[in-house]
């Protein structure tokens, strides 16, 4: 018995001994690659010991000392992390294909149906077919336009709702809540014609429910997960992110069957003909827009991919949206010679009446605006991850395929070889011809055909948001102290202390306010 075990011991070293000659010869013997740089790395860590929160941050600076091109290891998982425009154009631009995978981590499996939802899905003809469909049908232009009055209607709501808290007396209000309940009501309204929060929410207790699986996405989505970068962890499972998710990915697609089944039901009781049609009944939303789709292919639109558009459009369009109006307005409460201006330009070219979204066109400082806070706070600095499907050179670099591309939008935006005055906030960089071209420098929202496709929504929103309470009312900082900018941890860059502020009616408004 004994001996046996030897000799089983002995072979196995002889095996492995012969396999460790081979990989080394066929190295030797194949021509040189040239790898990015790379920092020292440790054993089974490879770089994970040198991350920090916020990661965009601690990335940053690796690049500032090892160069815009950098490899990296997170665990076994090997990385390209990019720091410039050029190296970034030659990822997202050049070799636009070879990366317009997605890398698969526990999120996408759990969260985002196999991976088979537009944000977690891999290029092929799956992916292709939900992209056309998220930018012909749901994310389009005319689309977006059918539903204005679900934005103008909540964001109505909002300056509504703090008019009467100022007439009651309030002065300071929480904005970080309020923006997250508007977006969230927006993109509700937009996919199922419901609202969430507020009055007329249309059941209490389904909407206290849906309320409570949303806020735990991104917090299952934030657990820095070790699984995915050390799979031996992952299979044990160590701090039980997976089964959370499990659980929440079951909470949430109970509640999306129950919304679908509940438009199925409506369209099969009133034709849609009449859509269009006033009084009741509601204007066909997007789970409409799905359900027709699945009614012409119904082996391809099946629920299951449903669900997942749903849940892609609400992970990937609130907090994204919401944030960035938080950072706008807190820059804003930081330059008020900046919030001034942009009080003028409304003035000016909307007068006492209350913007609509038609007028965005005719304010293109509050555009600089938008734009500038994309540059300073991009809500995705790392974008989304990617993974190469195909050896490619970037840089002159050779990168191997299955490498995960990091994108360091937050740094390029910061960049001093790029930027005049690269941390200050001067919306007036963007104005003019010139400016139009540093405009070309930006990506919030990412490059190529993995760009974000809801990039028009979101300014859209964001726009008519901030031009609204910019126009309504007069805003301050709660005491002499500048907002505090520090950025919290989080998938979707939030900031680490919630904003408030002091607000009181503007003078020229009080007769609009008044008739909301
Ligand atoms: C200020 C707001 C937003 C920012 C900064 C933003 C940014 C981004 C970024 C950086 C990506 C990844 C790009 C890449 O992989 O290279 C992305 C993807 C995506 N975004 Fe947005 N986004 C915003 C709002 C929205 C909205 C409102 C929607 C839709 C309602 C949306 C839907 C999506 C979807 C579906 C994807 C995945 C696309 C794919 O993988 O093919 N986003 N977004
Ligand atoms: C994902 O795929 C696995 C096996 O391929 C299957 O067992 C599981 O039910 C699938 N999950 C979802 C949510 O589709
Ligand atoms: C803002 O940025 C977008 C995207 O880069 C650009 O198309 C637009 O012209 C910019 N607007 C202004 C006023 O700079």
């Amino acid at each position: 018995m004994h001996t046996r075990n030897m000799d089983f011991f002995f072979s196995m070293l002889a095996l492995l001994f012969f396999s460790f000659l081979f990989s080394i010869s066929k190295r030797l013997l194949a021509k040189p690659k040239k790898l990015p740089p790379s920092p020292p790395s440790l054993p089974i860590l490879g770089h994970l010991h040198l991350i920090k929160k916020p990661l965009h941050r601690s990335l940053t600076v690796l690049s500032n000392r090892y160069g815009p091109i950098l490899s990296l290891r997170f665990g076994s998982r090997p990385v390209l992390l990019i720091s410039s425009p050029s190296s970034a154009e030659d990822c997202l631009s050049k070799n636009d294909i070879i990366f317009a995978n997605r890398p698969r981590i526990l999120f996408g499996k759990r969260m985002a149906y196999n991976y088979s939802a537009i944000g977690w899905a891999s290029y092929g003809s799956h992916w292709r077919n939900l992209r056309r469909i998220a930018t012909i049908e749901i994310l389009s232009s005319n689309r977006i336009k059918m539903y204005s009055a679900v934005r103008i209607r909540e964001v109505h709501s909002l300056v509504k709702d703090l008019f009467q808290d100022s007439e009651l007396g309030k002065s300071v209000v929480e904005l970080k809540t309020r923006f997250s309940q508007l977006t969230f009501n927006v993109m509700m309204g937009m996919i199922a014609g419901k609202r969430y929060y507020g009055e007329n929410v249309v059941d209490l207790e389904e909407a206290r429910r849906f309320r409570e699986i949303v806020k735990k996405v991104p917090a299952v989505a934030g657990e820095s997960n070790f699984g995915d970068f050390i799979p031996f962890l992952g299979w044990m499972d160590l701090g039980g992110v997976e089964k959370r998710m499990v659980r929440l990915a079951r909470e949430r697609d109970e509640f999306l069957l129950a919304l679908i089944d509940e438009h199925r039901r409506r369209r099969n009781k009133d034709d849609f003909s009449c859509e269009q049609g006033e009084g009741k009944k509601m204007k066909k939303t997007l789970i409409d827009v799905m359900l027709s789709l699945q009614e012409t292919q119904p082996q391809y639109y099946t629920d299951h991919i449903i669900m997942g558009m749903i849940a892609a459009l609400l992970t990937a369009g609130t907090d994204t949206s919401s944030l960035t109006m938080e950072w706008a307005m807190s820059l804003l409460l930081n330059h008020p010679d900046v919030l001034e201006k942009a009080k003028a330009e409304l003035d000016l070219q909307v007068g006492p009446r209350l913007l609509d979204e038609s007028d965005l066109a005719k304010l293109p400082y509050l555009d600089c605006i938008i734009n500038e806070t994309l540059r300073l706070y991009p809500v995705a600095p790392l974008l989304l991850p990617h993974e190469s499907s195909e050896e490619s050179i970037v840089g002159g670099f050779n990168v191997p395929y299955g490498t995960m591309l990091l994108v360091n939008a937050w740094a390029i935006h910061r960049d001093p070889k790029l930027w005049v005055d690269p941390i200050d906030f001067k919306p007036e960089r963007f104005q003019g011809p010139e400016g139009a071209k540093e405009a070309l420098k930006l990506i919030p929202f990412g490059h190529g055909r993995r760009a974000c496709p809801g990039a028009g929504l979101a300014v859209r929103i964001v726009g008519l948001a901030l031009g609204t309470l910019i126009q309504c009312f007069e805003w301050e900082r709660v005491g002499e102290e500048k907002v505090d900018m520090t950025e919290g941890t989080g998938l979707t860059m939030p900031k680490a202390q919630p904003l408030k502020a002091v607000y009181k009616p503007s003078h020229s408004m009080l007769n609009v306010l008044s008739q909301l």
